[in-house]
Protein backbone atom coordinates (compact mmCIF):
# COMPACT_ATOMS: atom_id res chain seq x y z
CA UNK A 1 0.00 0.00 0.00
CA UNK A 2 2.80 2.71 1.03
CA UNK A 3 4.28 1.82 -2.13
CA UNK A 4 1.50 2.38 -3.86
CA UNK A 5 0.97 5.58 -3.31
CA UNK A 6 4.51 6.77 -3.86
CA UNK A 7 4.43 5.09 -7.48
CA UNK A 8 1.17 6.69 -8.34
CA UNK A 9 2.85 10.23 -6.56
CA UNK A 10 5.89 9.54 -9.27
CA UNK A 11 3.53 8.88 -11.80
CA UNK A 12 1.46 12.46 -11.34
CA UNK A 13 4.97 13.99 -11.13
CA UNK A 14 6.80 12.04 -14.34
CA UNK A 15 9.97 11.50 -11.48
CA UNK A 16 10.97 8.17 -11.59
CA UNK A 17 13.71 8.56 -9.71
CA UNK A 18 13.93 12.06 -8.32
CA UNK A 19 13.51 13.93 -5.06
CA UNK A 20 10.14 15.33 -5.24
CA UNK A 21 9.38 18.26 -2.96
CA UNK A 22 6.31 19.07 -1.24
CA UNK A 23 5.58 22.53 -2.64
CA UNK A 24 8.35 24.26 -5.10
CA UNK A 25 7.42 27.49 -6.64
CA UNK A 26 7.91 27.44 -10.64
CA UNK A 27 9.13 30.53 -12.15
CA UNK A 28 8.43 30.16 -16.27
CA UNK A 29 7.07 34.15 -17.27
CA UNK A 30 8.35 37.11 -16.68
CA UNK A 31 9.79 36.86 -13.06
CA UNK A 32 13.68 37.38 -14.43
CA UNK A 33 12.67 40.23 -16.24
CA UNK A 34 11.31 41.94 -13.65
CA UNK A 35 13.82 40.86 -11.11
CA UNK A 36 16.26 42.52 -13.78
CA UNK A 37 14.64 45.92 -14.28
CA UNK A 38 14.68 46.38 -10.20
CA UNK A 39 18.54 45.38 -10.30
CA UNK A 40 18.56 47.93 -13.88
CA UNK A 41 17.17 50.76 -12.11
CA UNK A 42 18.44 50.42 -8.73
CA UNK A 43 14.97 50.29 -7.40
CA UNK A 44 15.39 47.36 -5.03
CA UNK A 45 14.22 48.53 -1.71
CA UNK A 46 10.94 50.17 -0.27
CA UNK A 47 10.07 52.27 -3.04
CA UNK A 48 9.64 51.39 -6.78
CA UNK A 49 6.63 51.03 -9.17
CA UNK A 50 6.48 46.92 -8.80
CA UNK A 51 4.75 47.23 -5.36
CA UNK A 52 2.00 49.58 -6.05
CA UNK A 53 1.30 47.09 -9.38
CA UNK A 54 1.62 44.04 -7.61
CA UNK A 55 -0.94 45.81 -4.95
CA UNK A 56 -3.29 46.23 -7.84
CA UNK A 57 -2.87 43.13 -9.35
CA UNK A 58 -3.74 41.69 -6.03
CA UNK A 59 -6.94 43.94 -5.27
CA UNK A 60 -8.02 42.98 -9.23
CA UNK A 61 -7.87 39.74 -8.57
CA UNK A 62 -9.16 38.75 -5.00
CA UNK A 63 -12.03 42.24 -5.39
CA UNK A 64 -10.33 43.69 -2.18
CA UNK A 65 -11.17 47.19 -1.88
CA UNK A 66 -7.42 47.91 -0.95
CA UNK A 67 -4.54 45.23 -0.59
CA UNK A 68 -1.23 46.55 1.13
CA UNK A 69 1.82 44.63 0.22
CA UNK A 70 3.91 43.91 3.53
CA UNK A 71 6.99 42.20 3.89
CA UNK A 72 5.67 38.48 5.02
CA UNK A 73 2.22 37.43 6.28
CA UNK A 74 3.19 37.25 9.97
CA UNK A 75 3.99 40.88 10.22
CA UNK A 76 0.67 41.59 8.31
CA UNK A 77 -1.16 39.57 10.96
CA UNK A 78 0.31 42.04 13.53
CA UNK A 79 -0.59 45.26 11.91
CA UNK A 80 -4.04 44.08 10.87
CA UNK A 81 -4.86 43.03 14.82
CA UNK A 82 -3.96 46.94 15.51
CA UNK A 83 -5.61 47.48 13.00
CA UNK A 84 -8.88 46.07 14.52
CA UNK A 85 -8.00 47.56 17.59
CA UNK A 86 -6.29 44.52 19.40
CA UNK A 87 -4.13 46.12 22.55
CA UNK A 88 -2.14 44.28 24.84
CA UNK A 89 -3.62 42.13 27.19
CA UNK A 90 -6.87 41.39 25.08
CA UNK A 91 -7.89 38.07 24.30
CA UNK A 92 -7.53 36.81 20.68
CA UNK A 93 -9.70 33.76 19.61
CA UNK A 94 -7.98 31.68 17.04
CA UNK A 95 -7.88 28.14 16.25
CA UNK A 96 -5.10 24.98 18.15
CA UNK A 97 -4.81 23.83 14.31
CA UNK A 98 -2.80 26.19 12.50
CA UNK A 99 0.94 27.31 11.52
CA UNK A 100 2.65 28.61 15.05
CA UNK A 101 2.49 32.27 12.92
CA UNK A 102 -1.19 33.07 13.99
CA UNK A 103 -0.37 32.37 17.24
CA UNK A 104 2.84 34.58 17.32
CA UNK A 105 0.87 37.35 15.66
CA UNK A 106 -1.50 37.66 18.63
CA UNK A 107 1.33 37.54 20.80
CA UNK A 108 3.58 39.82 18.93
CA UNK A 109 1.26 42.71 20.00
CA UNK A 110 0.58 41.88 23.77
CA UNK A 111 -2.51 39.79 23.02
CA UNK A 112 -3.34 36.42 24.50
CA UNK A 113 -4.59 33.80 22.08
CA UNK A 114 -7.17 31.41 23.01
CA UNK A 115 -7.26 28.15 21.01
CA UNK A 116 -10.88 26.92 19.40
CA UNK A 117 -11.52 23.29 18.19
CA UNK A 118 -11.36 22.88 14.34
CA UNK A 119 -14.93 21.68 12.10
CA UNK A 120 -13.51 18.09 10.80
CA UNK A 121 -14.00 18.86 7.19
CA UNK A 122 -13.44 22.26 6.60
CA UNK A 123 -10.08 21.99 9.01
CA UNK A 124 -10.59 25.73 10.18
CA UNK A 125 -12.41 26.97 13.48
CA UNK A 126 -15.86 25.49 14.37
CA UNK A 127 -18.80 27.81 14.75
CA UNK A 128 -20.08 25.89 17.38
CA UNK A 129 -16.78 26.05 19.40
CA UNK A 130 -16.48 29.50 18.61
CA UNK A 131 -20.05 30.61 20.18
CA UNK A 132 -19.96 27.60 22.95
CA UNK A 133 -16.23 29.63 23.85
CA UNK A 134 -18.37 33.15 24.06
CA UNK A 135 -21.48 31.91 25.73
CA UNK A 136 -19.47 30.91 28.83
CA UNK A 137 -16.76 33.68 28.65
CA UNK A 138 -16.45 35.94 31.39
CA UNK A 139 -15.75 39.58 29.48
CA UNK A 140 -15.51 41.84 32.30
CA UNK A 141 -12.48 40.17 33.38
CA UNK A 142 -10.52 40.05 30.03
CA UNK A 143 -11.83 41.82 26.76
CA UNK A 144 -11.56 39.37 23.93
CA UNK A 145 -10.56 42.00 21.21
CA UNK A 146 -10.24 39.40 17.83
CA UNK A 147 -11.12 36.60 16.21
CA UNK A 148 -8.94 34.93 13.58
CA UNK A 149 -10.21 31.61 11.18
CA UNK A 150 -7.92 30.19 9.67
CA UNK A 151 -8.52 28.60 5.94
CA UNK A 152 -5.90 25.90 6.30
CA UNK A 153 -4.27 24.75 3.35
CA UNK A 154 -6.81 27.18 0.77
CA UNK A 155 -9.89 25.78 2.15
CA UNK A 156 -12.35 27.62 3.25
CA UNK A 157 -13.23 27.65 6.76
CA UNK A 158 -16.95 28.74 8.30
CA UNK A 159 -16.51 32.17 7.64
CA UNK A 160 -19.81 33.44 7.44
CA UNK A 161 -21.11 32.26 10.24
CA UNK A 162 -17.53 33.38 11.98
CA UNK A 163 -18.26 36.48 11.22
CA UNK A 164 -22.10 36.44 11.88
CA UNK A 165 -21.42 35.24 15.63
CA UNK A 166 -18.66 37.78 15.45
CA UNK A 167 -20.93 40.36 14.67
CA UNK A 168 -23.61 39.57 17.65
CA UNK A 169 -20.11 39.93 20.11
CA UNK A 170 -19.37 43.04 18.76
CA UNK A 171 -15.89 41.60 17.68
CA UNK A 172 -14.21 41.79 15.17
CA UNK A 173 -12.69 39.48 12.23
CA UNK A 174 -9.26 38.99 10.80
CA UNK A 175 -8.67 36.03 8.54
CA UNK A 176 -5.77 34.44 8.50
CA UNK A 177 -5.54 33.42 4.45
CA UNK A 178 -1.88 33.02 4.25
CA UNK A 179 -2.52 29.78 2.74
CA UNK A 180 -5.70 30.90 0.64
CA UNK A 181 -4.46 33.09 -2.66
CA UNK A 182 -6.76 31.97 -5.46
CA UNK A 183 -10.09 29.91 -2.92
CA UNK A 184 -13.62 31.16 -2.70
CA UNK A 185 -16.40 30.47 -1.05
CA UNK A 186 -19.55 31.49 -3.02
CA UNK A 187 -18.13 33.94 -5.20
CA UNK A 188 -16.47 35.92 -2.65
CA UNK A 189 -12.47 35.36 -2.08
CA UNK A 190 -10.74 34.25 1.20
CA UNK A 191 -9.85 36.84 3.26
CA UNK A 192 -12.20 39.52 2.13
CA UNK A 193 -15.49 38.24 4.84
CA UNK A 194 -14.10 39.97 7.51
CA UNK A 195 -12.92 43.34 8.43
CA UNK A 196 -9.35 42.16 7.29
CA UNK A 197 -7.57 39.20 5.77
CA UNK A 198 -3.67 38.44 5.44
CA UNK A 199 -2.03 36.24 2.50
CA UNK A 200 1.16 35.17 2.26
CA UNK A 201 3.53 34.72 -0.29
CA UNK A 202 6.41 32.99 1.44
CA UNK A 203 8.42 30.64 -0.79
CA UNK A 204 6.42 27.43 -0.40
CA UNK A 205 2.88 29.06 -1.22
CA UNK A 206 0.67 28.85 -4.25
CA UNK A 207 2.51 32.27 -6.05
CA UNK A 208 5.81 33.66 -3.99
CA UNK A 209 7.46 36.52 -3.77
CA UNK A 210 10.35 35.41 -1.53
CA UNK A 211 8.80 36.42 1.44
CA UNK A 212 5.95 38.51 1.31
CA UNK A 213 2.43 38.85 2.79
CA UNK A 214 -0.57 41.02 1.89
CA UNK A 215 -3.46 42.94 3.56
CA UNK A 216 -6.92 43.14 2.46
CA UNK A 217 -9.67 45.01 3.90
CA UNK A 218 -12.90 46.74 2.15
CA UNK A 219 -12.36 49.46 4.96
CA UNK A 220 -11.06 52.42 2.48
CA UNK A 221 -9.50 53.97 6.09
CA UNK A 222 -8.03 50.83 7.46
CA UNK A 223 -6.27 50.29 4.16
CA UNK A 224 -4.34 53.86 4.23
CA UNK A 225 -4.10 53.25 7.79
CA UNK A 226 -2.20 49.65 7.09
CA UNK A 227 0.12 51.22 4.60
CA UNK A 228 0.80 54.41 7.11
CA UNK A 229 1.25 51.91 9.83
CA UNK A 230 3.64 49.51 7.55
CA UNK A 231 6.12 52.45 6.08
CA UNK A 232 6.85 53.79 9.75
CA UNK A 233 4.16 56.46 9.65
CA UNK A 234 5.86 58.85 7.57
CA UNK A 235 3.70 61.87 6.63
CA UNK A 236 4.42 62.37 2.78
CA UNK A 237 6.89 65.11 2.17
CA UNK A 238 9.54 65.43 -0.70
CA UNK A 239 12.47 66.00 1.67
CA UNK A 240 11.15 66.08 5.37
CA UNK A 241 11.24 63.46 8.16
CA UNK A 242 8.15 63.88 10.07
CA UNK A 243 6.63 60.63 11.61
CA UNK A 244 3.10 60.83 13.75
CA UNK A 245 2.82 57.52 15.41
CA UNK A 246 5.04 54.88 16.82
CA UNK A 247 4.56 52.41 13.56
CA UNK A 248 6.84 49.46 12.30
CA UNK A 249 9.09 48.94 8.36
CA UNK A 250 7.08 46.31 7.52
CA UNK A 251 6.73 47.29 3.65
CA UNK A 252 7.29 44.53 0.97
CA UNK A 253 10.26 45.58 -0.98
CA UNK A 254 10.39 46.49 -4.43
CA UNK A 255 12.60 43.42 -5.28
CA UNK A 256 10.15 41.09 -4.24
CA UNK A 257 7.08 42.95 -5.87
CA UNK A 258 8.70 42.38 -8.84
CA UNK A 259 8.92 38.75 -8.64
CA UNK A 260 4.84 38.71 -6.96
CA UNK A 261 4.07 40.68 -10.47
CA UNK A 262 5.28 38.01 -12.32
CA UNK A 263 3.87 35.38 -10.41
CA UNK A 264 0.43 37.09 -10.46
CA UNK A 265 0.76 36.79 -14.46
CA UNK A 266 0.91 32.79 -13.59
CA UNK A 267 -1.28 32.29 -11.43
CA UNK A 268 -3.96 31.23 -13.47
CA UNK A 269 -2.41 28.47 -14.76
CA UNK A 270 -0.52 27.10 -11.57
CA UNK A 271 -4.26 27.32 -9.72
CA UNK A 272 -5.88 25.58 -13.30
CA UNK A 273 -2.64 22.81 -12.73
CA UNK A 274 -3.26 22.72 -9.35
CA UNK A 275 -7.27 21.53 -9.64
CA UNK A 276 -5.85 18.65 -12.33
CA UNK A 277 -3.28 17.92 -9.48
CA UNK A 278 -6.16 17.87 -6.66
CA UNK A 279 -8.38 15.43 -9.45
CA UNK A 280 -5.74 12.72 -9.34
CA UNK A 281 -5.09 12.57 -5.73
CA UNK A 282 -9.00 12.41 -5.29
CA UNK A 283 -9.57 9.94 -7.99
CA UNK A 284 -6.68 7.41 -6.60
CA UNK A 285 -7.74 8.19 -3.33
CA UNK A 286 -11.00 6.93 -3.41
CA UNK A 287 -10.18 3.58 -4.64
CA UNK A 288 -8.09 3.35 -1.46
CA UNK A 289 -9.72 1.83 1.61
CA UNK A 290 -8.75 3.68 5.23
CA UNK A 291 -7.44 6.79 3.79
CA UNK A 292 -10.05 9.94 3.21
CA UNK A 293 -8.65 12.72 0.48
CA UNK A 294 -9.48 16.37 2.18
CA UNK A 295 -11.17 17.55 -0.37
CA UNK A 296 -12.93 21.56 -0.69
CA UNK A 297 -15.61 21.83 1.78
CA UNK A 298 -19.17 22.41 0.44
CA UNK A 299 -19.22 25.60 -1.88
CA UNK A 300 -15.43 26.44 -1.55
CA UNK A 301 -13.59 26.55 -4.85
CA UNK A 302 -10.00 25.48 -3.40
CA UNK A 303 -6.95 26.46 -4.51
CA UNK A 304 -5.72 22.98 -3.17
CA UNK A 305 -2.37 24.59 -2.04
CA UNK A 306 -1.23 21.32 -0.10
CA UNK A 307 -3.27 17.92 -0.84
CA UNK A 308 -3.65 15.78 2.13
CA UNK A 309 -4.85 12.47 3.08
CA UNK A 310 -6.22 11.58 6.78
CA UNK A 311 -4.85 7.98 8.13
CA UNK A 312 -6.82 6.06 10.60
CA UNK A 313 -4.41 5.89 13.07
CA UNK A 314 -1.13 8.03 13.95
CA UNK A 315 0.54 5.01 13.60
CA UNK A 316 -0.12 4.32 10.10
CA UNK A 317 0.45 7.95 9.44
CA UNK A 318 4.16 7.90 10.99
CA UNK A 319 5.06 4.36 8.91
CA UNK A 320 3.81 6.48 5.92
CA UNK A 321 5.89 9.85 6.65
CA UNK A 322 8.97 7.31 6.94
CA UNK A 323 8.15 5.41 4.05
CA UNK A 324 8.02 8.21 1.70
CA UNK A 325 10.63 10.66 2.96
CA UNK A 326 12.87 7.48 2.74
CA UNK A 327 12.10 7.20 -0.81
CA UNK A 328 12.92 10.81 -1.79
CA UNK A 329 9.04 11.93 -1.32
CA UNK A 330 8.65 14.78 0.81
CA UNK A 331 5.62 14.42 3.12
CA UNK A 332 5.00 16.27 6.28
CA UNK A 333 2.08 16.25 9.03
CA UNK A 334 -0.05 18.93 9.93
CA UNK A 335 1.50 21.07 12.51
CA UNK A 336 1.65 20.44 16.74
CA UNK A 337 -1.46 21.89 17.76
CA UNK A 338 -0.51 25.55 19.36
CA UNK A 339 -1.50 24.49 23.01
CA UNK A 340 0.96 21.26 22.95
CA UNK A 341 4.07 23.84 21.86
CA UNK A 342 5.47 24.78 25.36
CA UNK A 343 5.21 28.82 24.39
CA UNK A 344 1.47 28.32 24.27
CA UNK A 345 0.80 25.31 26.92
CA UNK A 346 -1.10 28.01 29.51
CA UNK A 347 -3.37 29.52 27.13
CA UNK A 348 -6.35 29.21 27.23
CA UNK A 349 -8.59 25.87 24.74
CA UNK A 350 -11.69 24.45 24.33
CA UNK A 351 -11.73 20.04 24.11
CA UNK A 352 -10.12 20.52 20.63
CA UNK A 353 -11.53 16.60 19.78
CA UNK A 354 -11.30 17.08 16.04
CA UNK A 355 -8.06 19.35 15.83
CA UNK A 356 -6.53 16.33 17.97
CA UNK A 357 -8.53 13.40 15.60
CA UNK A 358 -6.89 15.55 12.50
CA UNK A 359 -3.79 15.98 13.38
CA UNK A 360 -2.54 12.68 14.66
CA UNK A 361 -3.72 12.04 11.16
CA UNK A 362 -3.10 14.43 8.51
CA UNK A 363 -0.62 14.18 6.05
CA UNK A 364 0.39 16.56 2.76
CA UNK A 365 1.61 14.91 0.11
CA UNK A 366 3.58 17.18 -3.03
CA UNK A 367 1.63 19.34 -4.57
CA UNK A 368 4.00 21.50 -6.59
CA UNK A 369 2.04 22.92 -10.21
CA UNK A 370 3.87 21.22 -13.04
CA UNK A 371 3.75 24.38 -15.44
CA UNK A 372 6.17 22.93 -17.36
CA UNK A 373 4.56 19.94 -18.35
CA UNK A 374 1.86 21.81 -19.77
CA UNK A 375 3.89 23.78 -22.80
C1 LIG B 1 -1.75 29.65 8.41
C2 LIG B 1 -0.56 30.55 8.25
N1 LIG B 1 -0.56 31.72 8.89
C3 LIG B 1 0.47 32.57 8.78
C4 LIG B 1 1.56 32.28 8.00
C5 LIG B 1 2.71 33.23 8.01
O1 LIG B 1 3.09 33.70 6.78
P1 LIG B 1 4.64 34.10 6.52
O2 LIG B 1 5.42 32.85 6.47
O3 LIG B 1 4.57 34.83 5.21
O4 LIG B 1 5.05 35.01 7.64
C6 LIG B 1 1.60 31.06 7.30
C7 LIG B 1 2.69 30.64 6.40
O5 LIG B 1 3.79 30.69 6.37
C8 LIG B 1 0.52 30.16 7.43
O6 LIG B 1 0.54 28.98 6.82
Amino acid sequence: MLERITTFIRELYQEPDSFIPLHAPIFSGNEKKYLCNCVDTTFVSSVGEYVNQFESMIQDFTKSRKAVAVANGTCGLTTALSLAGVQSGDLVLTQALTFVATANAIRHIGAKPAFLDSDKDTLGMSPDALRAFLEHHDSTRQRIAACVPVHILGHACRIREICDICMEWDIPVVEDAAEALGSTLGTKHLGTFGLLGVLSFNGNKTITTGGGGMILTNNEELGIRAKHLTTTAKIPHPWEFQHDEIAWNYRMPNINAALGCGQMEQLQAILDDKKCIAQAYRNFFAEIDDIKYIDEPNGCKSNFWLNTILFSNREKRDEFLVFSNNHGIMSRPLWTLMPDLPMYKTSPTDNLVNARHISERAVSLPSSPRLEQHQ
